[in-house]
């Protein structure tokens, strides 16, 4: 079986895979409007500290039990537990971790077919198809479930192709275009009047806020969802990280690129915004706070690019490829955690699972799209704010308590023979075995 297993084939197919799996949603859109309407570069002040002292080793743990037990998170964390009760935990984790990731994906594919939708509209509208341009921006079932099917399909073809053919290839393709679009997309906002009063409110730091209890609950929140952790996303990457790589490096490396564009997307969206606000379109909910829901996407900032005229048809496509690119390099991460379970567990086709797993979470999203008053904000919160901290946690166990730390620093060994000296090594065995759990506590049962 080991054989048979996918390994990304070089440090940039691995850098693009992982990053492509920690930027989506949650940095372009998320991360900006949480700074927002929580005190500016106070957020981002606290988002750093947050994402680098606590997010960043729960990263770790993640890639480097993945890649010792080369091995979907089930069997990697039964692997890794001497004891039987260790043992039991693993398998326990490893199934909620399965679970959780399913249904993120079934609220993530919701959004993101919006986002694809949005994307096809300035086409329609560049050749004059106005009604097809209203169906595709107007909320209603059909639409969305439509376009739910047709991401879950692009997400099961990438990954039916496995490591290096799917995984590897695409993010290699799509992340430097992402990168790419959001530098143009900034300095084309950036010209625009209105645009500095956005940087000011995003960069300008509100510090009465640091401290405060909800600031540093959305912080974390935010740091756990957009590092893809506590799923078995990381590890199962991890898996398929070749031996010689030095593994504190190049989680080091994607934990840069994740909150860099994260901080770079701020400097897209408060812009932007406060442009809309400059050409007449409300940016200001019924509480006096900035719109930060749905709404700012597929409402705010399209009427910011109608207002803009003929060149706001070109700046929507741009944007919305950039949301499309973004959900999709995530959305693959997702897939592969079940449909790695599926291949080595029990020995089924990868193109099978992914075809079957992808139908059944594509069920599950189409349940919510029918049902979504009720369901969809309770999908996500049950899934972002309950199962992934608490899965984050167990993580930390994993790697501060239960794997025996000499196979720890083994492993890591292997692709930086000096580990033992250098000072990974040094801070990360205390930090995953007391900061990050009982910090983790601390900030959830805020
Ligand atoms: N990190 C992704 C984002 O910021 O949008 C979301 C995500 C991807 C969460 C993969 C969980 C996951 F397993």
């Amino acid at each position: 079986m080991a054989a048979a297993r996918g390994e990304f084939s070089s440090r940039f197919g691995f850098l693009m895979a992982a990053s492509g799996s920690a930027v989506g949603l949650g940095n372009i859109w998320g991360f900006p409007t949480q700074a927002a309407s929580n005190g500016g570069a106070a957020f981002l002040f606290t988002y750093l500290i947050l994402a680098f002292a606590l997010a960043y080793p729960a990263l770790m743990a993640e890639l480097i039990i993945g890649r010792h037990a080369r091995a979907n998170a089930v069997t990697a964390l039964q692997a890794i537990s001497p004891s039987k009760n260790g043992k039991l935990f693993g398998l326990v984790v490893g199934f909620v971790g399965i679970t959780t990731v399913s249904f993120i994906l079934s609220f993530y594919a919701i959004v993101s077919g919006w986002m694809i939708a949005f994307f096809i509209d300035p086409m329609a509208r560049l050749v004059g198809a106005d009604s097809v341009s209203a169906w595709l921006t107007n909320d209603a079932v059909l639409r969305n479930g439509f376009f739910v099917v047709v991401f879950m399909m692009l997400t099961v073809w990438i990954i039916s192709a496995g490591v290096k053919d799917g995984i590897e290839k695409w993010a290699s393709r799509l992340m430097p275009s992402l990168i790419l679009i959001l530098f143009l997309l900034i300095i084309y906002v950036l010209t625009l009047p209105g645009a500095m009063e956005g940087l000011k409110a995003y960069l300008l730091p509100d510090f009465s806020r640091v401290f405060d209890p909800d600031l540093l609950v959305s912080a974390m929140g935010q740091a756990f969802f957009s590092l893809s952790l506590g799923v078995g996303t990381m590890l199962i990457y991890g898996s398929y990280i070749p031996k010689h790589e030095n593994l504190p490096v190049v989680g080091g490396l994607v934990a840069v690129l994740d909150i860099g564009i994260a901080v770079m997307a701020g400097m897209l969206i408060l812009p932007a915004m406060y442009v809309a606000l400059a050409n007449g379109v409300p940016i200001f909910d019924d509480g006096g706070g900035l719109i930060a829901g749905p709404r700012l996407i597929v409402s705010v900032l399209p009427a910011l690019f109608n207002s803009m005229g003929f060149v706001g048809i070109f700046v929507a496509l741009a944007f919305f490829a950039l949301m499309t690119i973004a959900s999709l390099t995530s959305s693959i991460s997702m897939l592969e955690v079940p449909v790695a379970y599926s291949v080595e567990h029990h020995g089924i086709g990868r193109k099978t699972s992914a075809i079957v797993l992808g139908a059944l979470i594509t069920i599950i999203s189409l349940v919510i799209v029918f049902n979504f008053d009720s369901l969809f904000d309770l999908v996500v919160s049950y899934t972002t704010e309950i199962s992934q901290p608490l899965l984050g946690l167990a993580f930390c166990l994993f790697g501060g308590w239960i794997w025996n730390r000499n196979e720890i620093l083994e492993e890591i060994k292997q692709g930086s023979p000096d580990a033992e000296s250098g000072l990974f090594w040094k801070v990360w065995p205390f930090y995953i075995k007391f900061i990050c759990p009982v910090a983790i506590l601390i900030v959830y049962f805020q």
